[in-house]
């Protein structure tokens, strides 16, 4: 057996903290991790194969054709740990090419333990020299990696511009955290959105399938089935767009007309218009981006780029 699965899994009694809380603050808001329960993993899946929606098939452009500079970089012998791997599918661009030079194991982390259990089984199964150690854990918190993980070097994997859904300050708090985790001689692949014409931000988070709109509706979904509420999801809308001040996409749940919501107990009053902010998605220029990861405690080794310069992937190394 190649797979094993660690559930470090937070329980519902965080959702219900966690909506109480964001509710009662003004403005109203959602935290984003709660997007991905099983549904909402397998509508993420979705986004990511909407013609509009840019970021998978230009990170895997860049992927394609600098994997070899990519792994040179990276050295064999290490363990690849990827927070928020998801469907494990990107990992899947640097094994194929790693032939018989695999990490001596890969820790694929999400906080959704079905979805993360069946693809990293399945990788675990097309790569039966591969160890896979899966962790469901939520990455946004300090977390715990398995006592298993050999003494080589640790390259963290995170791509898909994940880290721009934190704000700047949290997002070096959280490169800080993932030095540490790495220790001396870690290293960091990240891919990260770069600034863009406002129009093609747009359309990417408004998709015309109105997949994004189901991503950010199904939050709701969850409240109602994991705490019992009866929100009518239908009294709400999706809303997306580009904040160029702040170089950030803003997603919110508009209301559709004045309304109570009743939550355990609770009661949250809400305007016709008023929204509850469920996620942000920042945008960094190669010089922003080289800034922010250099006050985290990493080094900028390169940064690949596609043709139009829609999206980069950095690799950084563990500064001294
Ligand atoms: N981090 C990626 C991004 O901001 C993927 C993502 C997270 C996303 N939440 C999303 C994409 C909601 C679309 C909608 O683009």
């Amino acid at each position: 057996m190649n797979f094993q699965l660690h559930n470090y899994q937070p329980d519902t009694e965080d959702l219900k903290t966690v909506v109480i809380k964001g509710l009662q603050h003004s403005p109203k808001q959602l935290h984003p991790k709660f997007f991905y329960d099983e549904i909402g993993s397998k509508l993420f899946d979705q986004i990511c194969q909407q013609p509009e929606y840019y970021i998978p098939t230009v990170e895997q452009e860049i992927f394609a054709q600098y994997a070899d500079e990519m792994i040179e970089c990276i050295s064999s012998n290490c363990v690849i740990i990827e927070p928020g791997a998801g469907s494990t599918k990107k990992i899947r661009f640097l094994l194929e090419r790693m032939q018989k030079n695999l990490p001596t194991m890969y820790v694929p982390m999400d906080i959704s333990a079905e979805h993360l259990q069946r693809s990293a089984q399945q990788l675990a199964n097309d790569y039966p020299e591969l160890s896979v150690h899966a962790v469901c854990v939520d990455h946004t918190k300090p977390f715990q990696l398995p006592d298993e993980i050999p003494a080589h070097r640790r390259v963290l994997f995170y791509p898909g511009s994940s880290l721009g859904n934190f704000k700047p300050h949290e997002a070096i708090d959280f490169l800080q955290e993932l030095r540490n985790q790495g220790g001396d001689d870690s290293a960091l692949l990240i891919g990260i959105d770069t600034k863009k014409d406002s129009d093609v931000l747009n359309h990417a988070y408004n998709d015309a399938a109105e997949v994004t709109a189901a991503f950010n509706l199904n939050l709701l979904t969850r409240i109602n089935s994991e705490l019992g509420t009866k929100i009518a999801v239908d009294r709400f809308a999706h809303h997306a767009f580009y904040n160029k001040a702040k170089s950030r996409i803003e997603m919110h749940l508009v209301s559709k007309q004045e309304q109570t919501l009743h939550i355990l107990q609770h009661e949250f009053h809400f305007d016709a218009g008023e929204t509850i902010h469920t996620e942000n998605s920042y945008k960094y220029s190669v010089n922003e981006f080289q800034t922010l990861v250099t006050k985290a405690g990493w080094v900028c080794d390169h940064v690949w780029l596609d043709d139009k310069h829609y999206f980069g992937v950095y690799f950084l190394r563990a500064a001294k």
